[in-house]
């Protein structure tokens, strides 16, 4: 496959703003109510930087140029600033819709993985959309139930709490 997998840095802001309002805005739309993501896309479209600088964030580079994925995970829990020891969380991961099923989100998520085992995480929590539950069942994570994860005081996205037991590292 043409393309890497590398850490984000702040540089690449706008360009993962990009994938993720065009990921987001085509392929959550056959999950949800019109009115709820008229409400939660501009919350959603944009890219962290906090989260892109952050060193444990990635994003897939084509090998002629430009980003077809990104994704990645914090010790953190999203939106506080809470660690849990042996926990994590997966943040942020959205393939380019041009660029879906040819494993990149996979490909983002080895590589989480691999970092997280060597820094002690054995639990990996996922706020997963409706959209992604299947992808994230196919990566090894089990469901624990539906909820409601508010992203302002009027804006809740229905979603569904995922985990994933990784190996102890050696
Ligand atoms: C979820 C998402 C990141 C998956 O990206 P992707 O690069 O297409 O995923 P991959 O190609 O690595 O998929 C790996 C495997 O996951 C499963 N999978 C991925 N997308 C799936 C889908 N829509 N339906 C069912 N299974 C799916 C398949 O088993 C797939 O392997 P296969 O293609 O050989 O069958 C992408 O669909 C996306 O950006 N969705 C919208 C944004 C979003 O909801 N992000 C998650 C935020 S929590």
């Amino acid at each position: 496959m043409t393309y890497t997998i590398r850490v984000s840095t702040t540089a690449d802001e706008p360009t993962v703003s990009e994938i993720l309002a065009a990921s987001y805005s085509t392929l959550l739309a056959p999950y949800y109510a019109k009115d709820v993501l008229d409400r939660a896309l501009p919350l959603m479209n944009k890219a962290n930087p906090k989260l892109i600088g952050c060193g444990t964030y990635y994003v897939a580079e084509h090998s002629q140029g430009g980003l077809i994925g990104c994704g990645g995970w914090t010790h953190e829990r999203p939106g506080s600033t809470e660690v849990v020891q042996g926990e994590a969380h997966v943040r942020h991961f959205a393939t380019h819709p041009g660029w879906t099923r040819k494993g990149v989100a996979q490909s983002i998520m080895d590589r989480c993985r691999a970092e997280a085992v060597s820094q002690g995480v054995t639990r990996l929590h996922c706020y997963a959309t409706l959209a992604a539950e299947r992808f994230y069942h196919a990566l090894g994570f089990e469901t624990i139930e539906r909820v409601n994860v508010r992203m302002r005081n009027d804006v809740d996205l229905p979603s569904v709490l995922m985990l994933c037991a990784l190996p102890r590292h050696s």
